[in-house]
């Protein structure tokens, strides 16, 4: 019998739903392009969200994919048998198309004819209705005609079958959610699917997503009515091989090998969980770095930070030797093939290395500042007859040097001080509200909920890139861009700083456009056809067969997902554009800001 891979699961997948119409869409990159609503793809429906929305995709209304994610909220809970940062999701999905009457069965096919889970051992669960959505019968009574009975269909409130959306805004809906009963026991008697005790271990996710939320909180009716599914690799994976956790299945092993035998101790007991930290944090990171992120203090530099860090520190307490990190990023990468997708830019790999290395080793170096620091501390303590640190003493070391409680703990039972841990956690508690607050500023707005302003920087986008391309170089090319409803921010290749002049002729040329009234036009072609045109395109996506290109009179042109005004004219209204600011973004990297002032 053939071997039940990631590969395998990732092909049979794709065959199902492309015997029933479906195209495949590569993975998006990890890093969400024009949006700045998240710093991370987190599901295989957030590079859709525009064509959920009702933009019409080039590929048509049935689509399927595998999609690499991210999820920096499980940082902390990655550790046990199933959590982790980053991992791959297949889906299938309607766009205005197909609903609940063909997704149910579909499901049901798949799971317990082509991955052959016997169907006694799925249960599901439905809506169960609220204000918002009445309580979901169609679903409930699709599953009863496949066969499954009524004790293993269980209606869920809001908190367990609502999916979405990404960030604030954008389409959600219910869902209808599949686990496998691995037969253990109940760990008490409420024990249901969505139960974390690990006897039902959910398989799939059905979205129907019908409903937009906006940013006024409330929830509107979409265009169209859209199916999203969502199946974990991993977790599949794990059911498939039978195995008690996912690291011992296939899509790890190579992984786990590796750290174990830099440790020189088997995968057991509670050596687990450091290994199981550093494999999944290191892969991630190996992943971020593929997709151009460099290690900062700064948004996806920064969660990438953490997660080095973070290994760096659970490899002291394995005794994993200096330079660990490039020889687990190394078996990260040779692992490739066990991975359901197929990664390209993995082929960066000494790039990639390299820039582990030099964050391990940065790391280090800050590892043996943060000591100096709190011997300082520690001596100022002594002077005053103290014997407790002070909370923010001790957040500072966090914050700064990323020393954990007990590490600053620990060093100070050497000189039998202590730490006021209490008040620590007070001062964590402090700043995680005001970068709570922060991110909800960073929600305000992005592309997902069609915002006109955003939209309209959507398009001024389009205008800089093309202008600076005419006045400085046409070797410029875009490095990323976001959106938030004030401004507009881009990153492009160009080696030094502009001088006032060409700013200002940059404005000048963008607003000339502006005024001129050009015509944006949305065209849909095959990705070669475009390339043949000229067409721009974002050098770290891949893209599908046919694409979506939008045409601005003959001044820009290029391959981009939308939503875009239908006229330069449209921007008039919101100001003249202006560029603010401009600073590096590294070498060989730019960036400026531009906002309307009307
Ligand atoms: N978006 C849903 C999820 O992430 C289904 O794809 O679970």
């Amino acid at each position: 019998m053939e071997k039940k891979t990631a590969r395998w699961l990732r092909d049979v997948y794709f065959d199902f739903f492309q015997k029933r119409g479906h195209k495949i869409v590569p993975s998006a990159s990890l890093v969400p392009e024009g949006d700045s609503s998240a710093l991370f793809i987190s599901a295989g429906m957030h590079p859709l969200v525009p064509y959920l929305m009702g933009e019409p995709h080039p590929l048509g209304k049935r689509l399927v994919s595998v999609q690499e994610c991210l999820r920096t909220q499980d940082i902390e809970a990655v550790g046990d048998s199933y959590h982790h940062t980053w991992f791959e999701m297949l889906g299938n999905w309607s766009l205005g198309d197909y609903f609940k009457e063909e997704a149910i069965p579909w499901s049901f096919e798949f799971l317990t004819k082509v991955l052959q889970f016997p169907a006694e051992k799925l249960n599901v669960t439905v809506f169960a209705g609220d204000k918002v959505a009445p309580r979901d019968e169609v679903s409930a009574r699709l599953w009863r005609q496949v066969g499954i009975p009524e004790e293993r269909i269980f209606f869920l409130p809001r908190e367990d079958n609502w999916w979405g959306p990404v960030s604030q805004t954008g389409p959600c809906g219910p869902d209808s959610e599949m686990f496998i009963d691995t037969g253990k026991p109940k760990c008490s008697p409420d024990c249901r699917p969505g139960c974390s005790c690990g006897k039902y271990l959910e398989v799939w996710n059905d979205v129907f997503m019908e409903y937009e939320r906006r940013s006024d909180g409330r929830y509107y009716p979409l265009k169209q009515k859209n199916v999203d599914t969502g199946m974990g690799v991993e977790r599949t994976l794990r059911l498939l091989e039978n195995k008690e956790d996912d690291y011992l299945t296939s899509i790890w092993q190579e992984i786990i090998k590796k750290i174990s035998q830099l440790a020189g101790r088997p995968y057991q007991g509670e050596k687990r969980r450091p290994m199981r930290i550093i494999a999944d944090h290191l892969r991630a990171a190996v992943f971020i770095l593929a997709d151009g992120v460099r290690p900062s203090n700064k948004e996806q530099g920064y969660v990438l930070r953490r997660l080095i860090r973070r290994s760096i520190r659970q490899g002291e307490l394995l005794g994993l030797p200096a330079g660990f990190s490039r020889e687990v990023g190394a078996a990260v990468i040779a692992n490739r093939d066990n991975y359901a997708g197929e990664y390209p830019e993995l082929d960066q790999k000494e790039e990639i290395l390299a820039a582990l290395a030099a964050e391990e080793e940065r790391f280090r170096q800050t590892l043996q500042r943060g000591l100096r620091e709190l011997a300082k501390m520690t001596q100022k303590l002594q002077e005053k007859g103290e014997r407790k640190l002070s909370g923010r003493d001790a957040f500072y070391l966090y914050e700064t040097f990323g020393f954990p409680p007990e590490l600053v703990a620990e060093e100070l039972r050497k000189d039998k001080l202590e730490l006021d841990l209490a008040d620590f956690e007070k001062e964590k508690e402090r700043h995680q509200a005001l970068s709570r607050q922060s991110a909800r500023g960073r929600f305000k707005s992005g592309l997902a909920d069609h915002d006109p302003r955003s939209v309209a920087y959507h398009t001024a986008t389009h205008l800089l890139q093309a202008a600076l391309r005419r006045i400085l170089s046409n070797q410029v090319r875009q490095m990323g861009s976001n959106i938030t409803h004030e401004r507009l921010r881009f990153d492009f290749s160009y080696p030094r700083a502009l001088s006032e002049a060409e700013i200002h002729q940059v404005e000048d040329l963008i607003n000339q456009q502006i005024k001129a009234g050009l015509k944006v036009e949305r065209r849909e072609m095959p990705f070669a056809e475009s390339q043949k045109l000229g067409a721009l395109a974002f050098f770290r996506d891949r893209y599908p067969e046919r694409v979506t290109v939008y045409k601005i009179g003959d001044f820009s042109l290029e391959v981009c997902r939308g939503p875009h005004v239908k006229n330069t004219a449209e921007l008039a209204k919101f100001g003249r554009l202006v560029l603010y600011k401009q600073e590096s973004c590294g070498t060989g990297c730019r960036r400026l800001y531009a906002r309307f002032q009307g």
